[in-house]
């Protein structure tokens, strides 16, 4: 190993304090958040030397950062989906930014040593060249193409660490005889290629196919052991991130486009649940764009967050994020995954109010997220309340420490299928600040607030998948006091003493087991 630059050995130290057990385990994580260069016309076909230009133009970027972030002690940098060339492309005027992409299980390539041995590999050898030139990790996303024949033959037959078959199924070979595939490659710190991930589930991608199997990804480092890779929407799905989850992988890498909704799914506020609602690490590098609304990216742990999310009129440029975090060591005996076994639910205390205190209040459906919520107003500056969509329910106790008389608060709870911008089965229990004073503006986006609550949420899930967050005003994580999960699917979540306004305070079940096919 190269000489470990002063801030390392700083950064580790007030990391961990006196503790020497911690000092071997920990390490230093980079995430990049970039302000794309993009295409104007994304749709014009370009020749191959045109595209190289632009995407070029985008490295050099990507360069400037894997060198501050290596002297910052990074030993892995992540960058975004979409970072090299941008958005909206058709599967024609994609065509001269793709290359191959071979199979880090079948041939050990260094692309910055060997450039010659694939031909029209340029941006994976500027990619390796960067790993090499700053000795460390980088993870960056492009699209590659890979011929196959419409016959039926599918590639990276033997993938062997892509063991688990997916549940989609075997997709044919697109009718023009080659997979377009939207790919997350990872390079080690000496150039060589040790990962390959063809992104599953797409979000409106006219450019990319999604593969014929799902396909479990992972690499191993000697800093923290083992890494699983993700792309923006798989966040949200069972294939991957559930499966790499089941198999023990407990440190995510999560390059993302992602498009920000409050007031459940904003970019930290998800990125945030998931690392604790899954007990593991993300390491999530988003783009940066005020059209798009893209931003938020962050350095997540169980028990920390280095995050950052622009406010409206900041620049619109990049930002590098470094932090000091823990390696996670596999579980030996992971948590029970999946459903909450029928008949053992209904841990009665959740779900129906107590006696006293909690009478049965109006209730009122306003669309969160697209999806129909069933709603109670929070009254007055405390008391406990309760409601439910169907036979699911939420309950909440809560107490105003810092009260504004215009701001309605609203608990909310849905259970279904959300059908708009993808599909995916929901159980969810949300408090939200209402975006105005009457009950339909409940749901709708809001990002600044100033009433304080300290409140126990809780919901009885029949998924043990639930992801828990504390969202205040101005996109500012805060991490729930205490979280307790009991083996019948009751999730509780308590906080007190907020540092902002609640916006949101969310449990967002994924009831994956019922997502349509
Ligand atoms: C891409 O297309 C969408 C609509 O399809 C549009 O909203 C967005 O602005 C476009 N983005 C770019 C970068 O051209
Ligand atoms: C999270 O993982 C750690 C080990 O890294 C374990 O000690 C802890 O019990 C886990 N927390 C939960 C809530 O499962
Ligand atoms: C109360 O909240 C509203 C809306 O969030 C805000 O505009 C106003 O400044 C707040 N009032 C006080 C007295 O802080």
């Amino acid at each position: 190993m190269a000489a470990v630059p002063w801030t390392l050995s700083l950064m580790t130290f007030l990391c961990c304090g006196t503790h020497a057990h911690c000092l071997a385990s920990s390490y230093v994580a980079a995430v990049y958040e970039h302000y794309v260069i993009l295409n104007p016309e994304p749709r014009v076909p370009l020749s191959r030397r045109e595209a190289l230009q632009h995407m070029r133009q985008n490295v050099q970027v990507y360069e400037q950062q894997a060198a501050s972030a290596a002297y910052q002690g990074a030993q892995i940098v992540v960058f975004p989906e979409d970072g090299l060339q941008g958005f909206n492309f058709t599967r024609s005027s994609i065509t001269p930014y793709l290359e191959e992409v071979p199979d880090p299980q079948q041939e050990s390539w260094n692309p910055c040593v060997h450039p010659e041995r694939h031909p029209n590999t340029e941006v994976q050898r500027w990619l390796s060249c960067m790993a090499r030139r700053h000795g460390l990790y980088v993870v960056a996303n492009m699209g590659s193409v890979q011929p196959c024949s419409s016959t039926g033959s599918s590639p990276g037959s033997s993938d062997s660490s892509s063991g688990s078959p997916g549940s989609s199924g075997s997709v044919p070979c697109p009718a023009d005889g080659r997979w377009h595939f939207n790919t997350n490659v990872a390079y080690r710190s000496d150039g060589l290629l040790v990962a390959r991930y063809h992104k599953q589930n797409l979000y409106f991608e006219d450019a990319f196919d999604s593969p014929p199997r799902a396909e479990l990804v992972t690499f191993h480092t000697p800093f923290a052991g083992t890494f699983g890779l993700i792309t923006c929407f798989d966040i949200l799905f069972r294939q991957p991130t559930v499966a790499l989850l089941e198999k023990g992988v407990r440190q995510l890498i999560f390059p993302t486009a992602w498009m920000n909704q409050l007031p459940l799914l904003d970019t930290i506020q998800f990125q945030r649940a998931l690392s604790l609602g899954a007990n593991v690490t993300l390491l999530a590098a988003n783009i940066r764009s005020d059209e798009l609304l893209m931003s938020g990216s962050g350095i997540y742990s169980p028990s920390s967050a280095v995050y950052h999310h622009a406010q409206s009129g900041d620049p619109e440029e990049g930002r590098l994020i470094v932090a000091s975090l823990s390696a996670l060591e596999p579980l030996h005996d992971p948590l029970p995954t999946g459903l909450v076994p029928q008949g053992e639910q209904g841990d009665t205390s959740a779900g129906s109010c107590p006696a006293e205190g909690c009478s049965a209040p109006h209730t009122f459906t306003s669309s969160m997220m697209h999806d129909p919520f069933t709603f109670v107003l929070l009254r007055g500056a405390g008391g406990q309340l309760s409601v439910c969509d169907g036979s699911f329910c939420c309950w909440l106790q809560y107490q105003s420490t810092h009260t504004n008389h215009t701001e309605l608060y609203a608990l909310g709870a849905f259970a279904g299928l959300h059908t708009v911008n993808g599909r995916y089965s929901l159980q969810v229990c949300a408090l939200v600040k209402c975006a105005g004073t009457e009950e339909r503006s409940c749901g709708q986006e809001v990002v600044q607030a100033d009433t304080k609550i300290d409140f126990v949420l809780k919901g009885t899930f029949s998924t043990r998948h639930v992801y828990p967050s504390v969202l205040s005003s101005h996109y500012t994580l805060e991490q729930p006091t205490r979280l307790h999960t009991t083996p019948r699917g009751s999730v509780t979540m308590e906080h007190s003493s907020m540092s902002g306004g609640l916006v949101t305070a969310a449990l967002y079940g994924r009831m994956y087991h019922l997502d349509p096919h």
